[in-house]
């Protein structure tokens, strides 16, 4: 069973993980959190913790929109990232007009594929060399959902 959690427009952190988080969350502001460019939410668990936070960014003129997630590792592996991911995709879709909804991993990164398929995304293709990490480029695998996609709400 997995831990419930919300995604959550607040400043919460319980321990010194967290600190990567409040400095961002000071520079942007609480009243920027959710910008026309970009947003950035807490994933709060626990009454409170913070467990990591999750983003998204327009995507050029399109109102079309890319999202992001990172939990702090003692959060990982509890079903939260697929729970947070869930809660991004209804929110979006309930309060923007976009029509496409697209996020990007690691070749190797098998809990964020998973997670996103979960969440209904669709497996859309390869991006070669798309990032320098350790030393090397990295592959990245696209995933896109769409508004009217039968998967989206299952
Ligand atoms: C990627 C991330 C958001 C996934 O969230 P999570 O809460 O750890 O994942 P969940 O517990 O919801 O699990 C999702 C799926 O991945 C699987 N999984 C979880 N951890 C895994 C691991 N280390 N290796 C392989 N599969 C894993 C789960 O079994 C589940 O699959 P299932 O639905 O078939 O059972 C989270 O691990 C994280 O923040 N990682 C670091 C940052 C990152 O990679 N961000 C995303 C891409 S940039």
């Amino acid at each position: 069973m997995s831990d419930s959690c919300a995604i959550r427009t607040r400043r919460a952190s319980t321990n010194g993980s967290a600190s990567a988080w409040q400095r961002h969350a000071r520079s942007s502001g609480d009243d920027g959190l959710i910008g026309d460019e970009s947003s950035f939410l807490a994933v709060e668990v626990d009454e409170g913790a913070c467990a990591g936070w999750v983003t998204w960014r327009s995507l050029g003129s399109s109102e079309n929109l890319e999202i992001g997630i990172a939990l702090f590792p003692e959060y990982r592996g509890r079903g939260i990232g697929t729970e947070a991911q869930s809660q991004v995709v209804h929110y979006l879709f309930s309060t923007t007009t976009a029509h496409r909804l697209q996020a990007g991993t690691e070749v190797d990164n098998v809990a964020e594929q998973r997670a996103l398929e979960r969440v209904g995304f669709r497996r859309e293709g390869v991006q070669r060399g798309l990032y320098f990490r350790d030393g090397l480029w990295r592959d990245s695998i696209m995933y896109g959902l769409l508004r009217d996609d039968p998967s989206h709400g299952e």
